[in-house]
């Protein structure tokens, strides 16, 4: 059976590729709509970036709904040093036909999960968690419409915004702490698990081969200038690792653990406590991912990705 899913980003190179793999993917995900949030660029950019993406793979029909402009309690910072002025350097995508679709996506993800049945739709939740903290702030009722969140977000280790902090925990850490509080089923990918899927120049050349329109945005953004090179050989392919689990969790190992936020606004700001060896002894509430065997997860998600115009 297709799994219900709504996806909520802020693309980003990487959130596109994950959007891109779920609607290649459609015989196994039923993607009922993408809300954007704020986070590495504008919400009005994130959305209409959004719009790109389905309008590139073929599915310009799918809603995209732009939710919170900004954090719950932070100011936004955003991450044009990573993604560039438009969060999709790289793609040279044109600009969306459409306009996102009217509704807040906040509105939108409370209507979709109340119309559900109960424990029926995953959110595939890829940038800040501004936007559900919101809709569960605001509809405590849609808890057991959901029948999981998985996120990218945390690290087990050093961050990649400041050394405590994964971005989109750091970009939002009361958001993230009241998700992690709702009592959801909740699995959390975070960089100690992405950052050992990078995609390596013979993938993203592969993915160059593909001869679509698809595969030339992929690669064009994947081998986009960066400053610096990031820290990495390749590209990380942090959210892909959301829907990569979805559809593959063969590939990836984890366990239950408490997962506490720092909510400060000092050097902390954002660290996960990820209670890996259930120290503090509180009860669990996520599961955290601890690895990928990501040579197949590249090879099946190239193939998928071959599948779009
Ligand atoms: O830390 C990785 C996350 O922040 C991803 O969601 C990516 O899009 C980035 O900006
Ligand atoms: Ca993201």
């Amino acid at each position: 059976m297709r799994r219900a899913i709504v996806i909520d980003t802020d693309p980003g190179q990487d959130d596109a590729v994950a959007i891109l793999l779920a609607l290649a993917l459609g015989e196994r995900f039923d993607l009922r709509a993408i809300t954007a949030v704020a986070g590495n660029v504008a919400v009005a950019q994130t959305a209409a970036n959004a719009r790109r993406i389905v309008e590139l793979a073929g599915h310009p029909g799918l809603a995209v709904h732009a939710g919170c402009a900004a954090p719950l309690v932070l100011k936004l910072e955003t991450a044009e040093f990573v993604c560039g002025p438009d969060g999709l350097d790289g793609a040279g995508l044109p600009p969306p036909a459409l306009p996102p679709a009217g509704g807040h996506g906040v509105d939108t993800l409370v209507a979709l999960l109340r119309a559900a049945a109960p424990a029926s739709v995953t959110l595939c939740m890829l940038g800040p968690l501004t936007n559900l903290a919101l809709a569960l702030r605001l509809a405590p009722d849609i808890g057991p419409r959901i029948d999981q969140v998985v996120l990218m977000g945390g690290a087990m280790g050093l961050g990649n915004m400041t050394p405590a902090a994964e971005y989109n925990i750091y970009a939002d850490p009361h958001a993230a702490a009241v998700v992690l509080g709702a009592g959801l089923r909740v699995t959390l990918i975070g960089l100690h698990l992405t950052l050992t899927a990078i995609a390596s120049h013979a993938q993203v050349a592969r993915i160059g081969a593909l001869a679509t329109r698809a595969g030339r945005a992929v690669h064009g953004m994947l081998t986009r200038p960066r400053a610096g090179g990031l820290g990495s050989v390749g590209h990380p392919m942090h959210d892909v690792c959301v829907i990569g689990f979805l559809a593959w969790p063969e590939l990836f190992t984890g366990r239950d653990c408490f997962v506490e936020v720092e909510t400060g606004a000092g050097p902390l700001r954002g660290r996960t406590t990820i209670d890996w060896h259930g120290r503090l002894r509180q009860p669990a509430n996520a599961h955290v991912l601890d690895r990928i065997d990501a040579a197949p997860f590249f090879d099946r998600a190239i193939d998928a990705l071959a599948r779009l115009p």
